[in-house]
C-alpha cells in the first residue's frame, strides 16, 4: 500500500478546508497516520504568502480538530502546508502549477502520487478536471492519481450524469472517490457490524418482525452563509439524494458476501433499485415539504428562510423533507420506512430507530396494553450509541409491564472520541480503498428516485412557510404517520 503522496486541495480557502479538512489531517497526524511523504498543496484564487493562509489554519484546527493543539504537532504538519494562488479556469497558469507540484513532488519524495480534492464550487469541478487532464497533471504510469469530488454530485439525473462521464474519462471509475461524508460517520459504518455481527439482530431483521424504520436527521442551524447554493438545492437535494439514502441503504441492504469495495456497493444498489418508484400520487400522499419560518432554537430568535442572507424574498425552497419510503423486495415488502430531515429544528440529531411488531396479545399483553413496542435505536450523531428498549415488569403485586432500556453509549468512554468522517475517508483515498465513497450507479439510482418528487413538486406551489424555526417541523409530518397509526421517534 502506498501512501506517500502529494494532495492539492481545490477551494483551499474555503469553509471546509479550514473547518473540515486540514483538522482532519491534523488528528491523522496526531494518530500517527499520515505518511511521512505527505505534502499539501491549497490552492485558492486570493492572492496571499503560505505564513498568511496558515494563520486561518491554525485557527482552524485549534477550533475544530478532535485532538488536543499541541505546538510540536502543528510544526510538523505546516511544514508542509504550502498556499498557491490559480485562477481555476486559466489554461496557461496550469504548467507552471505542475513544475510547482514536481518541485515538492521532489522535496518531500511523495513518489509522483497525487490526490486532487475538489472543495470547490460544482461549476468549477468538471473545468478543473479538464485543465489537469489538458496539462498531464494527471499521472497514469508508476504512480496513482485520484480526485475527491465533494457534493453536490449534479443537480439531477442528467446533469449527475454528465459530471460522472467527464470525470472518470480522465480518472476512471475506480479513481473517482464521490464523498458522502455521512458513511465517514463511525455509527454509519457500524450498522454494518450491529446487524451483521450479532445473531440476535440479524434474523430478526425483516418484515416478519420489523414493523416501520424511522430515520432522521434534524439540525437546529440554519442554512448560514450558504444561501445561495441552498436556494438551487433545498433538503431533498442536499441531505436525501445523498446522506439520508445512503444511510437508508446501509440500514436495509443484505448482508455482501464479503466486506469488500464492490461486494458492499453492489447490495446497496439493489436497495436503490427495489425503492418503490413515486408517481405523482405518491409524492402527494408519501412526501411532505416545509419551510422554517422566524422561531425560536436554543433560546435565541432566529430569522425565518426568506429572511436568511442571499435567499429570495417569496422563495420556494425546502429546508424540511419527510417522506415514507418503501422497498419492494422480500425482505422488506409491506414494512414503511419514513426519512426526515430539516434544519432549525428543536434539535440537533441523527437516528435511525427500528421499530419491531406488536407480540400477540396474549399472556401478559391482555388487559394491560403494552406501554411501548420494542424499538432499536442506532445513534448516530450528537451522542454516538445504541439503545434497545423492551418491556420488564414493573416492580409490584401487579402483572404490569414497563418499557425499559438497555443503553450503549459510544463516547461516554471516558478519553474516547470517534474519528471525524473526514479522517477517516481522507485516510481511506490514500489507501486506496473506495468503500465509504459512492460508486455510479448508486448515484444514478438515488438521482432517478428524487428527481421524481423534484417534477412531481414543480406542478404545484407549496405553502409556505409552513413551520417555526425551534418546532419538529410542519403538521403533515406529524401527519404522515398518524395516518398510520405511528409517530416520529426522538430519544431527546
Ligand atoms: C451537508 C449539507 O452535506 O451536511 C448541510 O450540505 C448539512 O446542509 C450537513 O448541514 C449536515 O452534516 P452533519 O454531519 O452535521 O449531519
Amino acid at each position: 500500500m502506498e501512501l506517500s503522496n502529494l494532495m492539492v486541495i481545490f477551494g483551499g480557502t474555503g469553509d471546509l478546508t479550514y473547518r473540515k479538512l486540514i483538522p482532519a489531517l491534523y488528528n491523522l497526524q496526531h494518530e500517527g497516520l499520515l505518511p511521512e511523504n505527505f505534502v499539501l498543496v491549497s490552492v485558492g484564487r486570493r492572492d496571499k504568502t503560505t505564513e498568511e493562509y496558515l494563520v486561518g489554519i491554525e485557527e482552524g484546527i485549534r477550533g475544530n480538530a478532535r485532538f488536543p493543539f499541541e505546538e510540536e504537532q502543528w510544526n510538523r504538519l505546516k511544514a508542509r502546508i504550502h498556499y498557491y494562488r490559480l485562477p481555476f479556469e486559466d489554461d496557461e497558469a496550469y504548467p507552471e502549477f505542475d513544475n510547482y507540484l514536481c518541485t515538492l513532488e521532489h522535496k518531500y519524495a511523495t513518489r509522483g502520487n497525487r490526490m486532487f480534492y475538489l472543495a470547490v464550487a460544482p461549476e468549477y469541478f468538471s473545468v478543473i478536471v479538464d485543465k489537469l487532464q489538458k496539462n498531464g497533471l494527471v499521472r497514469e504510469v508508476g504512480a496513482w492519481s485520484r480526485v475527491v469530488i465533494e457534493k453536490p454530485f449534479g443537480k439531477d439525473f442528467a446533469s449527475a450524469k454528465e459530471l460522472s462521464r467527464h470525470i472518470t474519462h480522465v480518472f476512471g471509475e475506480e479513481n473517482t472517490y464521490r464523498i458522502d461524508h455521512y458513511l465517514g460517520k463511525e455509527m454509519l459504518q457500524n450498522i454494518m457490524v450491529i446487524r451483521f455481527a450479532n445473531a440476535f439482530f440479524e434474523p430478526v431483521w425483516n418484515n416478519k418482525h420489523i414493523d416501520h424504520i424511522q430515520i432522521s436527521s434534524t439540525e437546529t442551524l440554519g442554512v448560514g452563509d450558504r444561501g445561495g447554493y441552498y436556494e438551487n438545492s433545498g433538503a431533498l437535494k442536499d441531505m436525501v439524494q445523498n446522506h439520508l439514502l445512503q444511510l437508508l441503504a446501509v440500514t436495509t441492504m443484505e448482508p455482501p458476501i464479503r466486506l469488500d469495495t464492490e461486494s458492499i456497493r453492489d447490495e446497496k444498489v439493489k436497495v436503490f433499485k427495489g425503492l418503490k418508484e413515486l408517481d405523482e400520487d405518491l409524492v402527494v400522499h408519501n412526501v411532505v415539504r416545509g419551510q422554517y419560518v422566524r422561531g425560536i432554537v436554543d433560546g435565541q430568535e432566529v430569522p425565518g428562510y426568506r429572511e436568511e442572507d442571499r435567499v429570495a424574498d417569496g422563495s420556494d425552497t425546502e429546508t424540511f423533507v419527510a417522506l415514507k419510503v418503501e422497498i419492494q423486495n422480500f425482505r422488506w415488502s409491506g414494512v414503511p420506512i419514513y426519512i426526515r430531515t430539516g434544519k432549525r429544528m428543536h434539535h440537533k440529531s441523527i437516528e435511525v430507530s427500528v421499530q419491531f411488531k406488536e407480540m400477540a396479545d396474549l399472556l401478559y399483553m391482555k388487559g394491560y396494553q403494552s406501554t411501548a413496542p420494542n424499538m432499536l435505536v442506532i445513534r448516530i450523531q450528537p451522542y454516538e450509541g445504541v439503545s434497545l428498549q423492551f418491556n420488564a415488569k414493573k416492580p409490584g403485586t401487579t402483572n404490569e409491564m414497563v418499557p425499559v432500556k438497555m443503553d450503549f453509549c459510544q463516547n461516554c468512554e471516558i478519553g474516547y472520541s470517534s474519528p471525524e468522517a473526514y479522517e477517516r475517508l481522507l485516510f481511506d483515498v490514500m489507501k486506496g480503498d473506495s468503500t465509504l465513497f459512492t460508486r455510479w450507479d448508486e448515484v444514478e439510482y438515488s438521482w432517478r428516485y428524487v428527481d421524481r418528487i423534484t417534477q412531481a413538486w414543480a406542478k404545484n406551489k407549496p405553502a409556505f412557510p409552513n413551520y417555526q424555526a425551534g418546532s419538529e417541523g410542519p403538521r403533515e409530518a406529524m401527519d404522515l404517520l398518524a395516518r398510520d397509526g405511528r409517530k416520529w421517534w426522538t430519544s431527546n
